[in-house]
């Protein structure tokens, strides 16, 4: 292993640039050679490679997004755009790929393997619904951006005593809400892996006005609904006066907390030796605290499941 690379690929996460700057520094200390692809498998079709030194991950710490950009390519789906990209990579004499990203970006890496060419997987997703991992680089930043959300929320949902509905990120994922919801003390929590039970919602909202509760927050991941209909729902059943904030891509960017930073160095780190010791097919994880790996079939194909003993604690603690 001589010359490796490293792009990221699909929704952006705060902490990528940190991943980065450790395979660019990793691998220079090593004595490789780091070229950096810009918008993810776009770039590598397309053949945009810039060879990175030391000073090109100079104050990227601590800012969000990547510097690297990102997108999500139709192109590579196909498997004359993998074949493109596999060219772009041999010709430029470069022997193994670190991809930065998540589900649909690892499916591409796992294409990319099956073609001969080694990749290592590391996960950065606001969503943190990649199995093998306990935590994606950017989960942490979004939970506590929402958290902020949240604050702010309340002081005003109890000044007006009403209820709020808080839209958040997680089309198929309620990591998120469940989080951000658990240490924001949110009355409710819907995610789109349990069925929403507006009766649920409804009681829940009765048995604290009945308690001399006038405000209240309801978090709603936005794959189980709009948080605008949830609102129409609760209107109609109790007449509550509700208000709706989607918070959107605002939690996706922002500076990434202490955590993914740590997170991120340490995966981008150990991405580097993976590829060093000839490994490929891999994903770095976390899981009890330790770095781990597992197959890129099973990060993409085994479903992360809730954590359902938090959901159930946030039900207990916010009656
Ligand atoms: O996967 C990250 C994520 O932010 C999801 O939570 C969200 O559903 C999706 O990306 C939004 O994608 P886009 O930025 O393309 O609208």
């Amino acid at each position: 292993m001589q010359r490796i690379a490293v792009l990221t690929s699909g929704g952006d996460a705060p902490g990528m640039n940190a991943a980065i700057r450790a395979v660019v520094r990793k691998a220079i200390y090593h004595d490789l050679e780091v070229y950096g692809i810009e918008r993810g498998y776009v770039g590598l079709i397309e053949g945009v490679f810039h060879k990175m030194d030391l000073g090109s991950v100079a104050d990227v710490i601590q800012r969000g997004g990547t510097i690297l950009h990102t997108a999500r390519s139709k192109e590579f789906m196909q498997p004359e755009g993998r074949q493109k990209a596999l060219e772009n990579l041999r010709q430029r004499g470069i022997n193994g790929l670190v991809v930065i990203g998540g589900d649909g970006s690892f499916r591409g890496a796992l294409e990319l393997h099956k073609l001969g060419f080694p990749v290592i997987g590391v996960p950065g997703t606001i969503d943190n619904d990649i199995y093998g991992t306990e935590l994606t680089i950017g989960f942490d930043t979004a939970v506590n951006t929402v958290l902020e959300a949240i604050n702010r929320i309340r002081d005003t949902a109890t000044s007006h005593e009403r209820t709020f509905l808080v839209e958040v990120m997680g089309r198929n994922s309620g990591w998120i809400a469940l989080e951000a919801g658990l240490a924001g003390g949110a009355e409710s929590i819907l995610v789109p892996e349990i069925e929403p039970d507006y009766n649920e919602v409804v009681e829940r909202l009765k048995r604290g006005i009945a308690r001399g509760k006038r405000h209240s927050i309801i978090l709603v991941a936005e794959g189980v609904e709009s948080a605008y209909k949830v609102s129409d729902e609760i209107k109609t059943r109790i007449g509550l006066d509700t208000r709706v904030t989607v918070l959107g891509h605002i939690q996706r960017g922002g500076t990434p907390t202490a955590l993914d930073r740590v997170i991120a160095s340490k995966m981008g780190g150990l991405a580097v030796e993976l590829l060093l010791q000839g490994e490929s097919n891999l994903m770095t994880g976390i899981v009890g605290n330790k770095m781990v790996t597992v197959s890129l079939e099973e990060a993409v194909t085994i479903k992360k499941t809730l954590d359902l003993e938090a959901y159930n604690l946030a039900g207990i603690l916010s009656i």
